[in-house]
Formats: structure tokens, sequence, C-alpha cells
């Protein structure tokens, strides 16, 4: 099996992106500089957009499907993908492509692309484990957590790896269920804290400890995430509901710790 590493030439790849949102616009960018073909298309209309990036932007479905791409990448939000994948008119396309997703879930759009994907597809899952703001400035350390689903091209599936290698990603290959697992502990309980600190509407102030300072970051770089976006972290990760059970026992916990001190 060969590594996706950053040395190996770049090979310039016709990608299509569907749901053309904040996420699919950040990725674009790199992508273009790295110089591969691109078009896009969304739910709304992001034809201006487009053209300003130089990129074609195709409204119809069919037309989309039907021009030709390497790799259809689906950066659509966590609560649309299946409809998204409903309406795609999978006989449109014209040779066996590379199906690739960005969703912050990992077995849920695996489940859903290998009932609707024709089977002569390849599937590849990923998670980019950075956005916008992380990753302004360089995509260099950050990681890309991927699993090969079903791959028979390997020379389109290493090209499409190779956009993140090629930027310095620390490369993860791990299955969908054990990024869902860890993704629960980690993003899912900081989002639901940064919601916390949200609903607190907590501000800095004159005095703040380092700490705050943390805490204060943590709640502004969840603001900038669509409710969707948390919302679909928690209904298509099976091993979130456990992690929200296990925060609300922490916080009882420490609650009556206190509490019964106060009383002793
Ligand atoms: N933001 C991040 O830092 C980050 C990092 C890693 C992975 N991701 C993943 O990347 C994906 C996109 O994230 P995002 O930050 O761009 O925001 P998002 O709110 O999760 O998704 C926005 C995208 O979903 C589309 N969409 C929403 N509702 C739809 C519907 N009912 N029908 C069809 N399309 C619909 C939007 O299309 P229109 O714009 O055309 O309305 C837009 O393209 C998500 O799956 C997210 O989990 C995000």
């Amino acid at each position: 099996m060969s590594s996706p590493t950053s040395s190996a030439p770049l090979r310039a790849l016709k990608i299509g992106i569907i749901g053309f949102g904040p996420f699919a616009q950040f990725l674009t960018q790199t992508m273009i500089k790295q110089g591969h073909s691109i078009r896009a298309t969304s739910r709304s209309d992001y034809s201006e957009h487009c053209a300003r990036l130089g990129i074609p932007f195709i409204r119809d479905m069919d037309e989309f499907l039907q021009s030709d791409n390497e790799v259809v990448l689906l950066c659509t939000s966590i609560l649309s993908l299946s409809d998204v994948v409903e309406s795609m008119p999978f006989q449109c396309l014209k040779q066996p492509t590379l199906f690739a997703d960005v969703l912050s879930v990992k077995e849920y759009p695996r489940d859903v692309l290998l009932q609707a994907l024709p089977p002569e597809s390849d599937l590849i899952c990923t998670h980019p484990m950075f956005g916008p703001e992380s990753g302004r400035d360089g995509w260099h350390g950050l990681t890309l957590m991927y699993e090969k689903v079903r791959i028979r091209n390997e020379a389109v599936c290493s090209g499409f790896l190779h956009i993140f290698a090629s930027e310095g990603c620390k490369m993860l290959e791990m299955t969908c269920e054990e990024h869902d697992k860890l993704a629960a502990k980690s993003q899912f309980l900081t989002h639901t804290i940064g919601r916390v600190l949200a609903e607190m509407q907590i501000e800095p102030t004159p005095i703040d400890t380092k700490g705050f300072e943390k805490l204060f970051e943590v709640k502004e770089s969840v603001a900038n995430d669509s409710f969707d976006l948390f919302n679909g972290l928690y209904v298509h990760n099976r091993f979130a509901r456990q992690q929200l059970k296990n925060f609300e026992v922490a916080f009882d916990g420490v609650k009556h710790k206190l509490l019964d001190r106060m009383n002793e």
C-alpha cells in the first residue's frame, strides 16, 4: 500500500465539489493554488463567487455529474447529507469516480454513501481536523483523518490525499468508527462546552486568568461554526449521546461535592 507522502509528485485532478459553504470555499483556495481543476455545485447560487475564483459553478446536478470529475467531494452540512445524496442522479456519471467527504462525523456518511453509490465508484471518508480559522496560515502540522473505505483506483486516491500531504498535514489513517469514538470525546465535548459558555454569555474581564482566556477562546471558536454543525455532531455520531450523559453526570458530581462540603 503506497503512503501519501509529501514528496510524491502532484497529480492535477478534476474535482467536483458539492456544497460550496464556508469549509468548501476554504479548501478550494488551496486546491486551486495546487493546480487542480475545480468546479462546484450547491443549493445556493455561488456563481459570482466562483467566477471571482475563476472556476465554473454548475447549478444543475445532472450537468455537474456529467462534467467528467475524477473526484466528487461532498462538503455539505451533516444534516443535509442524506437529502443531497438522495437527489443525486448517479446514472449521469460518465466514469468510475472517487467519492470523498469531509463531514465531521464519519460512520454516517460512510453508511449513506455505501448504500447510494454505484458499485464501481470508490469511496474515501476524511475529516480534516481544522477549519478556516486554525488553517488560516497554512495546513502544516494539522491532521487529516481518513479511511479508504472502497478504493480500486489507487492513483486517484493518492492524488487526492496528496492535496493534504503536500501541504504538510499529519496524515492519520483510522476507521470511521474509531474516529467517531475519539471525536465524541474531543470535538463534540469542546463544542458542547463552548455552546454552554456562549449560553452563559461569558465575556473577558479586566482580571482574566490564563485559564479563563482559554475558556473564552473555546467559546469564540465554537461560535464561528453553524448550529447545524453542532447538531450534526450529536445526531449522527452514536458515541456523542454517551458523552453528553457523561458531561451531565460529571457536572452534577462536581456540584454535589461542593454542596456536600458546604452542608458539612
Ligand atoms: N467548518 C469547519 O471548520 C469544518 C472542518 C472540518 C469539516 N467540516 C465539515 O464540512 C462540511 C461543511 O461545513 P461548513 O463549515 O461549510 O458549514 P455547514 O453549515 O456544516 O455546511 C454548509 C454547507 O451545507 C449545505 N447545506 C446546508 N443545508 C442544506 C440543505 N438542506 N440542502 C442542501 N445543502 C445544504 C450548504 O449549502 P448552501 O451554502 O448552498 O446553502 C453549504 O454548502 C460539514 O459537513 C462539516 O462537518 C467543517
